[in-house]
């Protein structure tokens, strides 16, 4: 079945004439710094982002990467307005967050969690139902809409929460390691699926991931940041046409740079 995302009557192209520098800005990140005032270890408070500005065009995916606690889920809170930046401004529609432990009520079914959103939407249960359903067919979840999330493994609540991130229907997708509880081959197939999905139905992503090849067979552009505090190092254009395969030469190499981007296994870990 083709992949969409249906949650638009009208699928538009990617394609869009001039590139990304001409398109409109749907996500802009200026010199935005957090610092959270509870305390660590050593009793001091923990500045989670230094001055990040990053901005995402319509119709783009961004991914962000960098390692554990750079301070990346605190920056698609900021995006989606869950915080405040203590300074720096953040402009951006609104945008549908999937955060990184899925919140699945237990009490629903994992249906009737995919169809959260659109419940919450007024949209009468048996259509929010027959909508999630489409999905769930396509994500390999079928036989299991009845099911409680304790009933589910990691990986089925993971894709249930990404069911209910993307009928939100928002313009833009704020996704926090969406498939890092997935197996490699589920993973492969989830991105496929989403590679799929967003040709036929354009949505500006930002896309946080600890995984540099995902963010590249993913992306149109990779911003890497430092440990903590977080900043933004380097960008790096995937100017590749899709789908990408893992094993592409062109996909290798810019992993390769945003691995040495990232620094050395001893450097990260001596910061
Ligand atoms: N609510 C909070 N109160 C205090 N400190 C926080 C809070 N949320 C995050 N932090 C701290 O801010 C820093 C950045 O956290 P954040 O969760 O944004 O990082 P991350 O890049 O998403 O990490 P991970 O890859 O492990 O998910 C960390 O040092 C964390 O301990
Ligand atoms: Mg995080």
């Amino acid at each position: 079945m083709q992949a969409q995302l249906k949650t638009r009557p009208e699928p538009r192209s990617r394609s869009q004439p001039g590139g990304t520098r001409e398109r409109r800005q749907a996500v802009s990140v200026r010199e935005v710094s957090r610092t959270y005032a509870s305390r660590d270890r050593a009793g001091a408070s923990v500045q989670a982002l230094d001055g990040v500005s990053l901005h995402a065009a319509e119709h783009e995916v961004l991914a962000v990467v960098g390692p554990s606690g750079c301070g990346k889920t605190t920056l698609l809170e900021l995006i989606c307005g869950l915080q405040a930046p203590d300074s720096g401004s953040i402009e951006c529609a609104p945008a549908a967050l999937m955060p990184q432990r899925d919140l699945l009520m237990p009490w629903l079914s994992a249906l009737d969690n995919a169809a959260l959103a659109l419940r919450i939407a007024h949209v009468r249960r048996a259509d929010a139902r027959a909508r999630a359903r489409e999905l769930f067919a396509e994500l390999g979840l079928a036989g299991w809409e009845e099911a409680r999330p304790h009933e589910l493994s990691g990986g089925m609540r993971q894709r249930v929460a990404f069911v209910r991130t993307l009928l939100a229907g928002k313009d833009i997708l704020c996704l926090d390691e969406p498939f890092g509880a997935l197996d490699a081959i589920t993973r492969a197939d989830m991105h496929a699926w989403l590679s799929d999905a967003l040709a036929q139905e354009p949505r500006t992503v930002v896309l946080v991931t600890h995984d540099v090849e995902e963010a590249i067979v993913l992306a149109d552009r990779v911003a890497i940041m430092a440990p903590r505090p977080g900043r933004v190092l380097s960008e790096l254009d995937v100017s590749l046409p899709r789908p990408r395969g893992r094993t592409d030469p062109r996909v290798v190499a810019l992993r390769e740079r945003a691995l040495g981007a990232l620094g050395s296994p001893h450097e990260r870990l001596a910061r």
